[in-house]
């Protein structure tokens, strides 16, 4: 019977939280390994981060809320103000490791003002009180996820076949992923459909995560290259797609994984719907347009070298932007955790967090 409730104890779990330890999945060892390693300090959260280890927007920014009391577990000695001069240091640290995906400046900022909204209190009930914060990030996640699950899955009709891009996953959030929680759902709901998953150069991450942790979930899905979107949308074979995204500004433009931005204009050519799933933390109304929002430039080793092996000339000249922006008029809607919004979408947008005032 259909119940909008997906078994989630099988899904990956990119982040956990025990004993008062940050515990964080290494994504860029998957599929072929497990490792989970402990974060014992600052600076392993932060390379974690940059180096992918923990990646997805949601899930960077639940990672540096934990990794900011990792940050200052053993500061509680000092001073209050002392010890909120450090945190806020330690998240401007954080912060700096990938740019583009705003859920990680946003979860630092809301972990520093929700401390300095505290005007007594010793450092060690303000450490108590980052955990405590930390932990309401994540657990909220779970359930915007939930909400995009249960906003995205009537869109998915028997018989669909439906593109994804990078991985917008459980992986990449709490659980449940953002654009594969309609899918998660509507598989629980018994909608019979295949998803197509692009495999997404340079880091594979739709080839070595979607595929993945759909396939163990047991949804039907076909990986391919990039370079097949658009066949495959040529040949009938694509009937929406899906992807997330890592920052929403102000007008609608939405910034994701490098190769979203091609396969919007193919699927608008061939009259295919086009929607971008992610949680209210992703949208930017201070980043007024896509033009406004910092694309990460990674290094041009991730060009060069695909899993260890170099595949061009030493000394070949690369560009490695990691993320594109699709302009708002090729979004059919953005499946947020309470509605989906349609075009105009900078319209639906103010809309959106009006009512969120009111609730
Ligand atoms: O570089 P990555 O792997 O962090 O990029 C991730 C994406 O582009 C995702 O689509 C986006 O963060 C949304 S995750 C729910």
């Amino acid at each position: 019977m259909p119940n909008n409730t997906v078994d989630v104890t099988q899904m990956p779990l990119s982040i956990e939280w025990k004993n008062a330890e940050l515990y964080l999945l290494d994504q860029t060892l998957l599929p072929h390994e497990t490792v989970i390693e402990k974060q014992n300090t600052v600076e392993d959260v932060w390379q974690a981060i940059k180096q992918l280890k923990v990646r997805g927007a949601p899930a960077i920014g639940i990672a540096a809320a934990y990794g900011l009391t990792v940050a200052v577990k053993n500061d509680t000695g000092l001073e209050p103000n002392d010890f909120k001069a450090l945190v806020k240091e330690k998240a401007a640290y954080l912060d700096s490791a990938r740019s583009t995906a705003v859920n990680l400046s946003w979860a630092m900022r809301r972990m520093v003002s929700h401390m300095e909204g505290l005007t007594s209190g010793s450092s060690a009930e303000l450490y108590d009180v980052l955990v405590k914060e930390a932990k309401k990030i994540h657990q909220e996640d779970r359930e915007l996820c939930a909400g995009m699950g249960k906003m995205g899955a009537p869109l998915i009709k028997d018989g669909m076949g439906i593109m994804t891009h990078c991985n917008a996953g459980a992986l990449a959030t709490s659980i449940l992923g953002t654009a594969t929680a309609p899918m998660y759902v509507g598989h629980d709901n018994g909608i019979e459909f295949k998803v197509y998953s692009n495999e997404t150069r340079p880091l594979l991450q739709g080839a070595r995560l979607t595929s993945w942790e759909l396939k163990k979930a047991g949804i039907d899905v076909t990986l391919l290259t990039d370079n097949m979107a658009a066949h495959m949308m040529a040949t009938g074979h694509i009937d929406m797609v899906i992807v997330g995204t890592d920052r929403v500004a102000a007008n609608g433009d939405v910034a994701n994984k490098i190769g979203t931005l091609g396969v919007a204009i193919l699927a608008k050519y061939y009259g295919i719907p086009f929607y971008v799933a992610c949680p209210s933390s992703t949208v930017d109304m201070e980043t007024a347009t896509g033009d406004d929002i910092p694309i990460e430039e990674r290094s041009g080793d991730e060009v060069t070298v695909i899993m260890g092996k170099r595949i061009a000339a030493q000394d070949t000249q690369t560009r490695c932007p990691a993320f594109d922006v699709t302009p708002n008029e090729l979004v059919t809607g953005i499946i947020t955790e309470s509605e989906i919004i349609r075009a105009p979408l900078g319209q639906g947008l103010i809309k959106f967090f009006e009512g969120k005032k009111n609730d």
